[in-house]
């Protein structure tokens, strides 16, 4: 079974082919970073313009690379939300007009899902599994149970883990993208101990009961730092060293969560090998894998944590939660509309304050 995935719900365009040998036979993303770098950030409308430039290329592309036609799919899958919802709309209306002239099934795909069903992807990981997302959009702790079944334990309560590392990089001057370029940034300093001393910072939740998150502190508390700094003067050291600092906060506050959360999943749930999943865009970041790869060797559980190139947008994630939810017999109709808000577990209670990213 061979499964066309469509992605073009942020900032990257990708097109890519997986079959159910778990073979990802082409993966094609474009980033734009060059569109948005000017203006520091995601222009929702120069993204959805971009996505409708380049996806046809791309998916003549993706199938070129696989050696495949048209003809060799047997569905095509699309993200359809949660994101901007102009780039949706390009991606799903693409992923239509393929399944329409071909025949084949479309299969409506929710962009959380692809980066949730990536280890099952990538090393065939058995549910139910612990899953910490983290992505510029969304930052959830949930139970994987099956394919469309998730329990959302805890959630942000302000901006997600992705948004603080972007604004907190910009605050300090570093280029879009922020998370990248804040993690390089970080391993310029040279004496951590001082870092952490120079730069306190608040540790958000730590402790809590729960499961929930909080950034807009850790981002006012860099914003406070740079302030204290020589005006129009942000030495190098000091800004690989406010990096640092924030890296490492970052590291202990998501590992602080997700340490309650293992405790009860390890309770409430009986898996043969008990596994937390790291994924999303900030799952890149080498010193939040560090921190939750001893995390879960305390509690005898193993991480994961994608490929590098899986963990950021892609399409081969949607190919193959397309390729998973088919297998189950789940396809959409044409009817089905983009969705700028899709939580993954519908009936998890919203937060008090919590805005849409709950
Ligand atoms: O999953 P993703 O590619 O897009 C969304 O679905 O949001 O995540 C993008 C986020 C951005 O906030 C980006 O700065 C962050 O992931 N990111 C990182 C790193 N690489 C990407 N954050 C920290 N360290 C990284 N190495
Ligand atoms: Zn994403």
């Amino acid at each position: 079974m061979n499964i066309l995935g469509i992605e073009t719900s942020c900032d990257e365009t990708s097109a890519s082919v997986v079959n159910d040998k778990r073979e990802i036979l082409s993966n094609l993303v474009l980033s734009q970073l060059k569109e948005h770098e000017a203006f520091g950030g995601v222009v929702p409308e120069i993204a959805a313009r971009a996505h409708m430039e380049h996806l046809d290329t791309l998916i003549k592309g993706a199938l070129n690379d696989a050696d495949l036609t048209f003809d060799d799919l047997d569905g095509v899958a699309a993200t359809c939300g949660p994101g901007l919802i102009g780039g949706v709309m390009v991606g799903m209306m693409a992923g239509k007009a393929i399944a329409a002239a071909k025949d084949i099934p479309f299969i409506a795909v929710n962009h959380l899902e692809g980066h949730a069903l990536t280890p099952r992807l990538t090393d065939n990981i058995e549910f139910p599994y612990l899953l910490l997302l983290i992505s510029g959009g969304h930052t959830q702790i949930l139970v994987a149970e099956d394919v469309g079944k998730y329990k959302r334990w805890g959630t942000t309560l302000d901006d997600a883990a992705g948004e603080c590392f972007d604004k907190s990089a910009k605050l300090m001057g570093l280029p879009y993208p922020g998370g990248p370029n804040l993690e390089k940034m970080a391993a310029k300093c040279t004496d951590p101990e001082k870092a952490t001393k120079s730069f306190p910072l608040p540790l958000p939740m730590k402790g809590r009961k729960g499961y929930d998150f909080s950034f807009s502190g850790l981002k006012t508390a860099v914003r406070t730092h740079v302030e204290k700094l020589p005006v129009g003067d942000l030495q190098p050291d000091d800004i690989a060293d406010l990096s640092y600092a924030f890296q490492a906060t970052m590291a202990e506050v998501l590992s602080n969560r997700c340490e309650n959360a293992i405790h009860d999943f390890l309770k409430q749930y009986t898996a043969k090998t008990p596994t937390l999943v790291v994924s999303g865009g900030v799952s890149a970041n080498s010193s939040i894998r560090e921190a939750l790869t001893a995390l879960a060797a305390r509690h005898d559980m193993s991480l994961y944590a994608p490929p590098l190139e899986l963990c950021s947008d892609n399409a081969a994630m949607i190919a193959w939660a397309g390729l998973e939810r088919l297998q189950k017999g789940l396809q959409d109709g044409f009817d089905f509309k983009a969705h700028p808000r899709w939580p993954l577990d519908p009936d998890a209670a919203p937060r008090q304050g919590a805005g849409v990213k709950a």
